[in-house]
């Protein structure tokens, strides 16, 4: 790269004002001619077959277009993905489950006629309940993404018997819901046989992908567009059921069809987090070395599509142990099918191991911060390959002397003040940092200007102006000179907002078509031509190169809480994160990314449960009111922190991706600071006042 002007600087987002004056559209904010409104109809059983739709009282509200179900709707294709399958068959796989959509000339009209669609259904008996001692769980053939289910090394069973400090614990979490500001939303038009598609996606080249096999036309048929996304936490990778169903209806009225779900409908059809039963063995000296670790997972799929959370796989690669073990086993129930949600895998299962590691602190009376040092490893366990960078003991230091915890007393409910109980407590963190290949465009004219583009997902992260910081330093101009589009697929194909991958992918492309066109106009010697220069790069074989290196971000996490002796209310007064994640692009979207997934994991220790009913087989809270995530008050202050974290084995940029590692052990560490209040051990998500009287 060039000098360095932009990359590091704290901008703004460039669409921050487009965004606050309202002047971004969103999915079903643009003005289209002659739009129609769709309303879905959700099965009020959990399993069965669909006997009958009655539809005249629906049909005879004003403005009422068509209701459209298994038994009228246009064919789809079959195979392509079970959850998308919608309005082709009469089965019910689950209470919720969209089985018809109404279009009507106005939003109001077809909620009114919604309520009013009348389904007779045969139903069957079900199993929604997840158990460990459930006689049906079974192991599948991989996990997410295509991880091996099983990873067995060393002998666990002597390696536990034999040790001197021997844990055994049980923990759980209940489901959770991504539950973006923005619902999942979609505007679909059909134009001469061409889909064009508005909508609210993590990633518009997998959704056009997508509904291309779904409707059986070339790729080049559809385009999809995102140009600003109002949040995803996960739930909006791939195409989601409104999109093919707005697409489907807009196909059947033969008009452009908007369809936004409600609040209430994103709790269950469009994806949660899989509730989870972990159990971890630890076996460690004295001096708190574990010996042996093994970490067992049970979690929900359900009988539309395998669903498979990696859970242990935090375990896999975060601490040193001869003898480990780590296994997922999966229920098939009668539920919706569970989908990513922020650190799949990693957020409950650092919950599970960064709660044992403190258990385990405890047993050993050795400090937790000095513990993980004891146990960390520049080997990647699983692999046995070196890590790229590993600065996970950096990120504990730094955490610790910012956080203060060397004045720590560490014996449990030592503090009190008044009716309060004050503890403290810590965690690791740690996320994959990977990359996906990408195809950029850069653009030269004759005015000095410069255009970038790439169809990257700027899910409100602030990927658009990192890319554009990266942009202008390849170019190596001031950045005003550079313009920057994103999010569509008639832009250079790139891959989704999803598993922090996005920068690192997508600046990867955009430093190598920049490159190019210096290369270009150098070879012009500065003489760009009338109509302007355009080069394009891809980094398939690039990508391709550095797969299978064992590369992670890391991260500390501290958190200081107070506890009401007498009612149990649980404060966190204070969380401190430090961490490793490559080089900073752009410190003001970085940090808010950070203490977003931190405020995050607060929510999930304090606040967030499905509280998923098994006789009905669905959730009993299913709105921002019933299912409570933090808010202003609940959050007093989070600060986040970086080390420096050099890798040049990672990407031209040397960015790691930090979408996700800050809700990884936040949980933790608010639970292991709960019972350093109290000492009461909540190994079950939420930490609830009952827990703790
Ligand atoms: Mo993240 S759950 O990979 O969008």
């Amino acid at each position: 790269m060039n000098a360095t002007v932009a990359v590091g600087r704290p901008d703004t987002r460039l669409e921050g004002a487009d965004k606050v004056t309202g002047a971004a559209r969103y999915a079903v904010e643009y003005p289209v001619r002659n739009v129609a409104y769709a309303q879905v109809v959700q099965s009020t059983v959990v399993r069965g077959e669909i006997t009958a739709v009655h539809t005249d009282a629906a049909l005879a509200v004003g403005g009422v277009l068509a209701v459209l179900h298994h038994g009228n709707a246009p064919r789809v294709a079959a195979g392509v993905d079970a959850e998308l399958y919608r309005l082709q068959e009469p089965t019910v796989h689950y209470r919720g489950q969209i089985v018809a959509v109404v279009v009507a000339e106005s939003s109001e009209a077809a909620r009114e006629a919604a309520r009013l669609v009348r389904l007779d259904y045969d139903e069957q008996p079900y199993r929604t309940e997840l158990s460990a001692q459930d006689p049906e769980l079974y192991q599948p053939a991989h996990i997410n993404p295509s991880l091996p289910t099983d990873v067995v090394a060393g002998d666990v069973d002597a390696g536990f018997a034999a040790a001197e400090i021997q844990l055994d614990l049980l923990y759980r979490t209940p489901s959770y819901h991504n539950s973006p500001l923005e619902p999942h939303a979609s505007t679909a038009q059909w134009h001469d046989g061409h889909l064009l598609v508005h909508d609210s996606d993590q990633g518009s080249a997998s959704v056009r992908d997508i509904l291309a096999r779904l409707f059986e036309l070339p790729p080049e048929a559809v385009r999809v567009v995102n140009t600003h996304v109002g949040g995803g936490f996960g739930g909006k990778q791939y195409c989601k059921v409104q999109t093919a169903l707005a697409a489907l209806a807009a196909r059947q009225v033969d008009r452009p069809v908007r369809l936004a779900l409600t609040r209430q409908q994103m709790f269950g059809p469009v994806g949660y987090r899989t509730p989870t039963i972990q159990r971890v063995r630890l076996g460690a000296d004295r001096d708190g070395r574990i010996t042996t670790v093994v970490h067992d997972s049970v979690t929900q799929t359900s009988t539309v599509t395998e669903f498979a959370e990696q859970v242990a796989v935090y375990t896999r690669n975060m601490y040193a142990a001869a003898n480990r073990r780590t296994t997922h086993r999966l229920a098939r129930l009668d539920v919706p099918t569970p989908f990513w949600m922020r650190a799949p895998g990693h957020t409950p299962g650092s919950f599970a191991l960064e709660s044992a590691l403190d258990e385990l602190a405890l047993a050993c009376q050795v400090d937790p911060v000095e513990l993980r040092l004891r146990n960390d490893t520049m080997i990647d366990p699983e692999s046995g390959k070196p890590f790229t960078s590993r600065n996970l003991a950096a990120c504990l230091h730094d955490g610790a002397r910012r956080f203060g915890w060397a004045d720590r007393n560490p014996t449990p409910r030592s503090e009190q003040g008044g009716r309060w109980l004050y503890g403290t407590g810590m965690a690791g963190s740690c996320y994959p940092a990977r990359a996906r290949p990408a195809t950029a465009s850069a653009a030269g004219y004759a005015d000095g200007t410069f255009e970038v583009r790439i169809n990257a997902a700027d899910i409100g992260t602030g990927a658009r102006t990192a890319l554009w910081q990266v942009a202008a330093d390849t170019l190596g101009v001031p950045s005003e000179r550079v313009r920057i589009q994103v999010g569509d697929t008639a832009l250079p194909r790139a891959e989704l907002a999803g598993g922090s991958t996005g920068l690192a992918s997508w600046s990867w492309a955009v430093v190598r078509a920049c490159e190019r066109l210096c290369d270009r106009l150098a070879e012009l010697r500065g003489g760009v031509p009338a109509e302007g220069l355009l080069v394009e790069a891809s980094t398939h074989e690039e990508v391709a190169a550095q797969a299978t290196l064992p590369r992670y971000a890391y991260g500390a996490q501290f958190a200081e809480v107070r506890v009401d002796g007498e009612t149990g209310e649980v404060r966190v007064r204070r969380l401190l994160g430090v961490f490793a994640v490559g080089r900073v692009v752009n410190p003001t979207t970085l940090r808010s990314q950070l203490i977003g997934g931190m405020t995050m994991g607060l929510s999930m220790a304090l606040h967030e449960a499905g509280l998923f009913d098994v006789r009905y087989g669905t959730w009993a809270n299913h709105d921002l009111a019933s299912y409570h995530v933090s808010s202003n008050a609940d959050v007093p202050a989070v600060e986040a922190y970086w080390v420096p974290d050099e890798d040049a084995q990672l990407n031209p940029v040397g960015v790691k991706g930090a979408g996700e590692i800050g809700i990884v052990g936040t949980a933790a560490a608010i639970a292991n600071a709960v019972h350093h209040a109290t000492g009461v051990r909540v190994r079950e998500l939420p930490i609830t006042l009952d827990k703790l009287l």
